[in-house]
């Protein structure tokens, strides 16, 4: 049996900033609570026109370039999205035309925030197989598109962003195991209407919002979280010590600092983007990834723990060797 190794990284994040500052002058908040409750301070913003699959494209090049890989070699794509540019054709096979890689296997995974796992994890599966030998792996959302810009309690929280890793078949980890869950029974705590109309007619003009008990699903979040990184360690026969670096989805910091503290891993050994980049869906892990790969924490043979929590509820994990 082969594994999947990530060969390199990418990610783009949209050109505007908006700043908690500008959320005071939109609802009823502040820049304190923001940083306190959250620890964002600002988040990037697609501009009019911008869509999902031009960020992901621009962090699926900016990868494949690290890689020295031509997309003409790649053999699968899978997106993590939940903002995709149409209901159909999936954002992986319009990234997949616009890169040139006519032929290979395209898909889209909607797992909202854990989509970048999920694709993952699906992706390391194909390889593990030996079906595919050289796949792409993005996580991409513009989550700022599906936000009530009067509803201080959600819109304080995204931002749009994508994520990428190419990875390829080896010998050796590489990815070590994935582990994915669901539990659809949560629906009420956090979801946007709209879709697809039950009975039939024109799709619905007007605005799909998100919708969030935050409060709950933050406290789910963390006993979750605290589970799923003890699964991943179990199954590999792994201490938390073994661990050199946590990358964790960039929700809300105070959900991060909980996991590490459960793992026992100093803050020094957890990558956090969060101030930033704010929760950019199924892109904050790949991005946090690639900002880690890129300013030299993160580096090979390094030991990382990668997991996420969202809407669905979706949650996974993946422990890999860079
Ligand atoms: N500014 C100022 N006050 C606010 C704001 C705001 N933006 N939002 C809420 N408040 C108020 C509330 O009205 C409440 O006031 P009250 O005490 O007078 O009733 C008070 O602040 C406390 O509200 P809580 O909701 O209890 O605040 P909490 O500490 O839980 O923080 C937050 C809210 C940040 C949303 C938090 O619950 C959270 O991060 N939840 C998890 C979100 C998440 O992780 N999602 C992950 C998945 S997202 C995805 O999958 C798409």
């Amino acid at each position: 049996m082969s594994y999947s190794r990530i060969l390199a990284t990418g990610s783009y994040l949209p050109e505007r900033v908006m700043t908690n500052a500008e959320l005071e002058s939109l609802v009823d908040t502040s820049d304190e609570w923001i940083r306190e409750r959250t620890g964002i301070e600002r988040r990037h913003i697609v501009a009019d026109g911008e869509s999902t699959c031009d960020l992901a494209e621009r962090a699926a090049r900016a990868a494949l370039e690290s890689a020295g890989v031509d997309p003409a070699e790649l053999e699968l794509i899978v997106v993590g999205t939940t903002t995709p540019d149409k209901i159909y054709p999936a954002t992986a096979c319009r990234l997949q035309a616009r890169l040139g890689a006519a032929g290979c296997t395209a898909f889209d995974v909607q797992a909202v925030c854990t989509g970048f796992i999920y694709a993952l994890g699906v992706a390391d599966k194909f390889i593990k197989t030996g079906e595919v030998k050289r796949a792409l792996v993005v996580g991409a959302d513009t989550h700022s598109r599906l936000l009530d810009w009067s509803d201080r309690q959600t819109c304080i929280l995204f931002g749009d962003g994508a994520g990428a890793v190419v990875l390829e078949a080896g010998e050796e980890p590489g990815i070590y195991s994935t582990h994915l869950h669901a539990d659809g029974r949560y629906e009420d705590l956090l979801y946007v209407e709209g879709g697809v109309p039950l009975g039939g007619g024109e799709i619905a003009q007007g605005h799909a919002y998100t919708k969030m008990r935050g409060n709950e699903v933050f406290k789910i979040a963390v006993r979750t979280l605290r589970r799923i990184v003890t699964e991943a360690l179990d199954a590999n026969g792994m201490q938390p010590s073994d661990i050199d670096w946590l990358i964790p989805h960039q929700a809300n910091i105070r959900i991060i600092e909980a996991t590490a503290r459960k793992l026992d891993i100093p803050a020094e050994r957890v990558v956090v983007t969060v101030a930033e980049h704010g929760n950019t869906s199924a892109a904050s892990v790949p991005l946090a990834l690639d900002v880690a790969v890129r300013d030299g924490r993160v580096k090979r043979g390094d030991n990382i723990l990668l997991e996420a929590f969202g809407g669905g509820f979706t949650w996974g994990s993946a422990l890999i060797r860079y």
